[in-house]
């Protein structure tokens, strides 16, 4: 069993300059995924569930799932992190369920709509950080919130993320705000806000600085050099993967995500953890399509099922390789949760803020 916190692992990544994708998770297949990918070039994993994914799937389950990921894969450790926390709740009973890593996402209000105060940001993230060091478990704050510097706007996409028109004030984190955030909260990682946002229509051209802020993310690791730095919405959104779903029946319109390259350029400043969803979704459902299209006689879920897992796995393989995480897992020696609690409790896991 080799279940690790997020902190413990960002540390290592930071040590060796490496970055480590935060994959989503909904169901068994892309568990299976991730870990086949993470086996196949020894890398550490992230796994996270949305609140939405803790809906579809039933914390026992994922719970269950977890245990069971990490007894077939124990060489890999394993971080299980709640995405997107709306609340203590949230991210109380992530814990709860054995999850190892909790993101309290305050830049939002309770209802996952709303922009928040800073004031409210502090003061829930703090509380949150507090009771999650207690038991060791690593916390992840958001400052900024998350949309397109193009049209203004959250993610309605995934019906949830800010509603109604935003500024660029609230659309790029403040490196100074970002300083004091870290020192008030006592965050393990903090995710920034730089233009990004969830799912498939991110930006409407190949991003460059205008839309895709990377001069944010240097001016905060000016500021906070020991800070680790989390990039959300870093789906590529592959060309290759729009056009095998609209060879086989799909409609989606042509779209641009992160450039892997602009994510590796991101992990030179600080960038830790990167997460990517939208990939991995559109990696499968392009397989279920082909599947559906080349063989309409087609009834057993696992003819579908296999070859979208496969697809994901190689998608997971690719960016452990581009982000410099492959072969590190076996270089971590795990520390168990209680002796984390034990480091917050004596100071020395403090965030460096000078
Ligand atoms: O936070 C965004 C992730 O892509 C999760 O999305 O809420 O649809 O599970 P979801
Ligand atoms: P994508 O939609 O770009 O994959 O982002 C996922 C994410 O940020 C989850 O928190
Ligand atoms: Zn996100």
């Amino acid at each position: 069993m080799a279940l690790i916190t997020l902190r413990q692992l960002l540390d290592h990544a930071a040590e060796n300059s490496y970055g480590v994708p935060a994959f989503n998770i909904n169901n068994m297949e892309q568990g299976l995924a991730i870990m086949e990918a993470a086996k196949a070039v020894d890398a550490p994993v992230i796994i996270q569930a949305s609140r939405g994914a803790r809906n579809y799937a039933n914390d026992i389950m994922l719970a269950k799932m977890i245990e069971a990921l990490a007894a077939i894969y124990p060489d890999i450790p394993l971080c299980m992190h709640q995405d997107h926390g709306n609340n203590e709740a949230t991210c109380m009973t992530a814990i709860r369920h054995g999850f190892t890593s909790v993101m309290m996402d305050g830049s939002l209000e309770g209802d996952a709509k709303t922009p928040a105060s800073y004031e409210y940001n502090v003061d829930i993230t703090e509380r949150v950080a507090s009771m999650a060091h207690w038991v060791g478990a690593s916390v992840e704050g958001e400052l900024g919130v998350l949309g397109s510097l193009e049209t203004g706007e959250g993610e309605a996409e995934d019906g949830h993320g800010a509603v109604g028109k935003l500024d660029h004030s609230q659309l790029l984190t403040d490196p100074d705000q970002a300083v004091d955030f870290v020192k008030k909260t006592q965050v393990d990682a903090l995710a920034i806000a730089c233009g990004t946002s969830h799912g498939a229509y991110k930006f409407s051209r190949k991003p460059d600085g205008e839309i895709l802020a990377m001069s944010v993310i240097e001016a905060i690791h000016k500021k906070l050099p020991d800070t680790h730095l989390v990039m959300h919405g870093s789906s590529s959104v592959p060309q290759e993967l729009q056009d095998i779903i609209n060879e086989f029946g799909g409609a989606m319109p042509q779209t641009f995500g992160v450039p892997v390259e602009e994510i590796v350029r991101g992990i030179k400043m600080g960038v830790r953890k990167v997460n990517i969803d939208t990939d991995c979704r559109m990696a499968m459902t392009g397989q279920f399509r082909r599947i559906a299209e080349q063989n309409k006689t087609e009834f057993d879920p696992r003819k579908f099922l296999k070859p979208a897992m496969d697809a994901m796995r190689d998608l997971c393989r690719d960016r452990f390789e581009a982000f410099g995480t492959a072969g590190h897992a076996s270089k971590i020696k795990v520390i168990p949760m209680d002796d984390m609690a034990k480091r917050y409790a004596d100071g020395s896991l403090a965030p460096k803020t000078n």
